[in-house]
């Protein structure tokens, strides 16, 4: 029997996302940027202490987890922990969020080994660009990359983060690739997560007005109700004669806090409640504590999923010109 997180909220949470690193390969300068400083080592969960954390919270009523970063794949054994996980856990849904810079040799294991869905975050198609925001040189891997994800019969959404100023020209170009390719382009609203990430309301493109535009250019078929639950809160649409699909994300201006079931792990073992607070639950030190363990982490996860807050809350009392919490997205893991 699953022992449900419920918080004050009426929320339920079902949704777990781990990052595995906070580093990274690539510098987007909304995400990481030049001269970071890494959590060290030690700091970091072992992939044993993650498998046996994974354990708990299964019982516990996670149905889906998500691996994240940094870029989890430029953590050293990262696909074969990826493998053993889904071993380990058969009925749990796994996928994995990547810059898809370094999956190549992992693509058809991991297939193989049941997992089905890759999200890969590219928010350009013009390998100039990719350098500009990216800071590195790799365009070609990552456009080679999501044809072997393709191939290998996974299911690929591409997240692009919206910025106007950066790709919103781009938008021809990102309709005809999902024209042309079986997979989803998702917009995601350009957040005001970390400091120093170059954020200020003008540089947010928003949903709406990426959809309007998009209309001029295909003809766009909203899923069906049946279809809609795959994909939590991004708003997707059949492109008409096309192969592929546009979603829209808009935590900005249309928030979804109300449907929020997810918690995020910090491969520190810190537990964050939402992606707009800085609220840390320290897990590490009882998790590695023999006289507390995982019996008194669930009584921490229980009593953490009850206070989730209402991040919208949080971003209207952000202070003008500052994020709405210090923390970079490369250490959340988005
Ligand atoms: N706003 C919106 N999305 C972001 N991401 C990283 N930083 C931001 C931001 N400030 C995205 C990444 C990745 C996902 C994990 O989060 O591009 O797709
Ligand atoms: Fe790396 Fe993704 Fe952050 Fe870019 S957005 S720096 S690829 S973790």
């Amino acid at each position: 029997m699953h022992k449900i997180l419920e918080d004050t909220h009426g929320r339920t949470v079902s949704y777990l996302r781990v990052s595995v690193t906070d580093r990274c390969n690539l510098r987007c300068t909304y995400c990481a940027g030049e001269g970071q400083e890494f959590i060290p080592h030690p700091d970091i969960l072992r992939y044993e202490e993650i498998l046996d954390f994974i354990g708990m919270v299964v019982d516990m009523g996670i149905e889906k987890i998500r691996f994240t970063g940094g870029e989890p794949f430029v953590r050293k054994g990262f696909g074969d922990f990826m493998i053993e996980a889904a071993k380990r856990y058969p009925d749990l849904d796994l996928c994995v969020t990547t810059n898809a810079t370094l999956i190549k040799d992992y693509v058809k294991p991991l297939a193989e080994a049941g997992i089905r869905r890759v999200n890969i975050s590219l928010d350009t198609l013009d390998p100039e660009k990719f350098k500009r925001i990216t800071g590195r040189d790799h365009f070609a891997e990552v456009r080679a990359n999501i044809d072997r994800c393709l191939e290998a019969g996974m299911r690929v959404k591409i997240n692009a983060v919206a910025m106007r100023g950066f790709n919103d020209d781009e938008l021809p170009a990102f309709v005809e690739f999902a024209r042309e390719n079986p997979l989803d382009m998702r917009f995601i609203e350009f957040m005001p997560v970390g400091l120093e990430t170059g954020w200020d309301d003008a540089t947010v493109w928003k949903a709406e007005e990426i959809l309007t535009e998009a209309e001029t250019y295909a003809e766009l078929v909203p899923l069906t109700e049946d279809d809609k639950c795959q994909h939590g809160p991004a708003r997707v649409f059949n492109i008409k004669g096309g192969k592929g699909r546009i979603g829209l994300i808009s935590p900005y201006t249309n928030h979804f806090c109300g449907t929020c079931n997810r918690l995020r792990l910090t491969s520190d073992g810190n537990l964050r409640t939402c992606l707009f607070s800085d609220k840390v639950y320290r897990l590490r030190p009882v998790l590695r504590n023999p006289k507390l363990g995982l019996a008194a982490v669930e009584k921490i996860l229980k009593k953490a999923s009850r206070h989730k807050p209402i991040g919208h809350d949080l971003l209207e009392r952000m202070p003008a010109g500052q994020g709405v919490c210090r923390t970079r997205m490369a250490s959340i893991g988005g």
